[in-house]
């Protein structure tokens, strides 16, 4: 026999047609892979592109094939069947409104083994946001904790920013008012993934925190206002930050889909969207829909809302979860946050391989 294609007849691949050229460099061993990377040690683009199977049998969890370059292997059939499946060990994300239990971890536990730490990181990526208590109230300890998941990113405001109450703020963050929900820095290419707002103190009246699942807004805005959720998913909208040394923009759709059509991205920041000039009837959608997904993000249906206190962390995707504050006073007590940013390569990397 010689085929470009088979079809696996039992176990778990049972029905599925896999195609010779794709199979082949998927064989698994030193003579083709690197064990210490797991990296091809040929070049795939230089495979005989008429390539055939001559023969192959599953037995022992693997599949064995003879190609018609005369080269022999094997491929794990679980490996074959996960990457078919696209199944990934960081887990689905849930949907959560203000009815969830709040995600609260424990500094003092969470890098105790490796087993806390994997709970803390599945349960950020099932839910977008992680409360971490007990931590030092002091300077830089954001840093001594992001550090500890992966490198901190630095952007035109150095490694963190304090988020204080000031005169002249070039961001509406250093003031007193109240922050509506919002993602952090939409106009930076990229986004910043992930930020860390640590509490060195809270004692003013007001200023306390709130997070929404955007992800669940969206579903809610997908299955009650059809015309909304399009003009949303459809039109990117410019986001733009301008400070004395530099000009930042970047496009993005408010609900941003991947190709099979599934929740990517939320960017939600009114004080900084800019969308283009559509024509009435578009822009007239699209004032209506940013209306009212601005107040489901702020109602207290979708949010949770919590006092960040003295030694705690609120650790959050940026690219899913919208965060806010309430109007504090200044001249009531001091309050001070210091946040950074880090990227999702570092904690999704870490989960699958702690899951791994
Ligand atoms: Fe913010």
């Amino acid at each position: 026999m010689s085929l470009k294609e088979i079809v696996i007849k039992e176990g778990i691949l049972k029905g599925t047609t896999l195609y010779s050229l794709w199979l082949r460099e998927r064989l698994i061993g030193d003579e083709f892979i690197d064990p210490n990377n797991l990296q091809r040690l040929y070049e795939p683009s230089l495979l005989d592109e008429n390539l055939l199977i001559d023969d192959y049998i599953v037995q022992d969890k693997f599949l064995s094939i003879s190609f018609s370059d005369g080269v022999k292997g094997k491929i794990s059939v679980e490996e074959l069947y996960k990457e078919i499946h696209s199944i990934d060990t960081v887990p689905e994300k849930k949907i959560w409104d203000k009815n969830d239990k709040i995600q609260v971890f424990d500094n003092s536990q969470i890098f105790q083994n490796t087993e806390n730490l994997t709970q803390m990181l599945k349960a950020f990526y099932e839910y977008g946001y992680a409360i971490i208590k007990n931590t030092k109230a002091e300077e830089n300890e954001v840093i001594h904790f992001a550090e500890k998941l992966g490198p901190v990113r630095t952007t035109n405001w150095g490694k963190l920013f304090n988020v204080i109450s000031k005169p002249n703020p070039n961001d509406l963050a250093y003031t007193a008012l109240e922050l509506k929900s919002h993602s952090d820095n939409p106009y930076r290419k990229p986004v910043p993934g992930i930020q860390l707002l640590h509490c060195i103190a809270n004692e003013s009246t007001g200023g306390d925190s709130s997070l929404v699942d955007g992800f669940s807004v969206a579903e809610y805005l997908k299955f009650n206002h059809r015309d909304f959720y399009e003009i949303l998913t459809q039109t990117s909208v410019n986001f733009k930050f301008t400070d004395v040394d530099v000009i930042l923009e970047n496009k993005s759709k408010l609900i941003e889909l991947d190709t099979d059509g599934n929740f990517k991205q939320i960017t939600f920041s009114g004080r900084l969207d800019y969308v283009p000039l559509l024509n009435d009837k578009h822009l007239d959608i699209f004032y209506k829909a940013r209306k009212c997904m601005y107040e489901l993000c702020n109602s207290d249906q979708f949010k949770i809302k919590f006092r960040l206190s003295k030694g705690m962390i609120a650790m959050f995707d940026n690219l899913r979860t919208l965060h806010g504050r309430t109007k504090f006073d200044p001249n009531t007590g001091f309050r001070h946050l210091q946040g950074c940013y880090i990227d999702h390569d570092a904690t999704e990397g870490k989960l699958r391989r702690l899951l791994k």
